[in-house]
């Protein structure tokens, strides 16, 4: 699998910023949307600080995206200070010019006992809007990508799972303690994200350097499931020197 090593989280985010902003471009001069799938957390938000950039400066528009997040906690409300619905808004969608009712996020909200049908319709929804054009990840410590957690199958689809706990300790400086931190979370499936056209996986700094190691370099496998991108066709790991240092 491709790796492009940049020196800093700033230039490797910016390389994917403008990734995006040209397939943007590209499907707009073909009079077409693009769909985007985004992630959350720490990774990806100089990529979100440089498209709002692009579009405050240099007349980057969202009119024709439509975008699908990787996922929620659940349950969660959509107005908690730690919601991913919450983080888009603060993040992107508040500071572009994206119509709101094209975006389209896990809802922590969705009632129990109709979560499978949500699901369900997520990914049809994707489906629906023509599939995913560019996808964009971040990678968690043991290997997951959105929440899908090791052991998840390479044919998994959107649906509620339960977090593990390294990843709740992972996550849990947004809360006030790791009790708050909810166990369970809404995902798309390893086969949802496998389906995108295109996927930039992200890492920066020291803490991601032995993951990284094991995604790229070791057997594809269910337990690091980042290294099932191997399989993909047009998947790249963009990551910063820290990141790549245990890369042979
Ligand atoms: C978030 C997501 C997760 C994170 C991963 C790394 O939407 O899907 O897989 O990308 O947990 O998180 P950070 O970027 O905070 O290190």
């Amino acid at each position: 699998i491709p790796v492009r090593i940049f020196n800093n989280l700033k230039e490797g985010s910016v390389f994917i910023a403008h990734e995006i902003a040209g397939i943007i471009r590209q499907k707009q001069a073909e009079g077409k949307n693009c769909v985007l799938g985004l992630a959350t957390g720490s990774s990806p938000k100089t990529v979100y600080a440089e498209l709002v950039r692009l579009h405050r400066e240099e007349g980057l528009s969202f009119k024709n995206v439509i975008t699908f997040n990787l996922d929620e906690y659940y349950p969660i409300t959509n107005d908690a200070l730690q919601s991913y619905n919450r983080y888009m808004k603060e993040q992107l969608f508040n500071h572009v010019d994206i119509n709101p009712a094209n975006c389209h996020i896990p809802n922590g909200e969705w009632p129990k006992e109709n979560i499978k049908k949500h699901c369900a319709e997520y990914d049809a929804m994707i489906e629906a809007a023509g599939g995913i054009d560019a996808q964009i990840l971040g990678i968690g410590n043991n290997g997951h990508i959105g929440f899908n957690e090791p052991g998840s199958s390479r044919f998994s689809r959107t649906r509620l799972i339960t977090l593990e706990n390294s990843t709740r300790i992972a996550n849990s400086f947004e809360f006030a303690n790791i009790s708050q931190v909810p166990r369970l979370a809404v995902t798309m499936g390893i086969d949802t994200i496998m389906k995108a056209k295109k996927i930039y996986l992200m890492a920066w700094g020291p803490m991601k350097a032995p993951v990284i190691q094991k995604a790229v370099e070791d057997e594809v496998t269910e337990q690091i499931p980042a290294s099932l991108l191997q399989q993909h066709n047009d998947a790249v790991f963009v990551v910063d020197e820290m990141a790549a240092a245990d890369l042979t």
